[in-house]
């Protein structure tokens, strides 16, 4: 019997063991995001770096075809005056209007434009699409301990540059320690001190990489704290709930159990 347990047991889970390392060797560095946990929060300043870094390197590839501007003054995410989200709309995209029948600079109803010419996935909801943590054997059970992890699953791409190229079958392959079979058709898009904050914030490639990996995180889930906040009132109403619950239960049997005790 526990022979054909063990035989049954090694059988079932022989597949994901063979897939987990198909995948290639996958080094995910576990960033410390100001986001994580039950009572974690976006950083406001590092979300306005964030969209600075996608604005000045990323958007010439990459889309957010399901971000509204206009959600870029939101408290709880990166908190922009609404005059100077107007500026920014106008100043760095324009969009095509079909009334108009022509181009026109975007205003803050518009959505960030999409990109599809090159071949670069929309990072609208990458974060959220991508995990960083799977094991062990690829059931997931890391997740529970350090969430998800997509936020780190970017960061440590871009981060995870080893400077060796090749190239297949016409195309520049860049190794990369975090990219699943370990080579990417993405050139390293940062550089150390590629772009200035205004505050000067550190802006070496690891810095760079989390600052627009937490902004990622706030395009692919905007309401975060609002749902931890939600979650946080769930739990007190019920565990107030279940003290109440008990006691009621308490006073209802009283009679009953007092009468045997005597
Ligand atoms: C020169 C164009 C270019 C720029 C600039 C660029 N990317 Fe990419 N990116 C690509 C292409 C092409 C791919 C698809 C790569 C592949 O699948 O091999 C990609 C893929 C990605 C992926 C998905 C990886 C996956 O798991 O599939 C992420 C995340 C990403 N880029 C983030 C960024 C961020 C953040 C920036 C800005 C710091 C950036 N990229 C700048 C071209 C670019």
């Amino acid at each position: 019997m526990f022979k054909k347990l063990v035989l049954g047991a090694a059988l079932a889970f022989a597949p994901v063991a063979a897939i987990a390392a198909g995948g290639g060797e996958q080094h995910i560095e576990d960033f410390a995001f100001s986001f994580e946990g039950p009572f974690g929060t976006f950083d406001q300043n590092q979300l306005q770096r964030g969209l600075q870094i996608y604005t000045e390197v990323c958007a010439a590839c990459h889309g957010l075809q399901y971000v509204p501007l206009r959600t870029l003054s939101d408290e709880d995410g990166p908190g922009i005056p609404e005059d100077q989200v107007r500026a920014y709309a106008a100043d760095n995209f324009s969009v095509y209007d079909e009334e108009l029948e022509d181009d026109r600079p975007a205003i803050p109803s518009d959505h960030f434009p999409a990109v599809t010419a090159l071949g670069a996935p929309d990072l609208s909801l990458m974060a959220k699409a991508r995990a960083g943590f799977h094991g062990p054997y690829g059931l997931g059970i890391n997740q529970l301990v350090k969430g998800m992890g997509g936020a780190e699953y970017i960061a440590s791409l871009l981060s995870g540059y080893t400077g060796k190229e090749k190239e297949e079958a016409g195309t520049i392959l860049y190794e990369n320690t975090a990219f699943p079979g370990g080579w990417i058709s993405m050139a390293p898009p940062l550089s150390d001190e590629q772009v200035e904050f205004i505050d000067g914030h550190a802006n070496d490639v690891v810095s760079m990489s989390e600052d627009v990996s937490a902004f990622l995180m706030w395009t692919a889930e905007p309401k975060m704290m609002a749902r931890k906040q939600a979650g946080f009132v769930g739990v007190l109403f019920l565990t107030l709930l279940s003290v109440l619950l008990y006691l009621t239960n308490k006073r209802l049997w009283a009679p009953v159990k007092g009468k045997k005790k005597a």
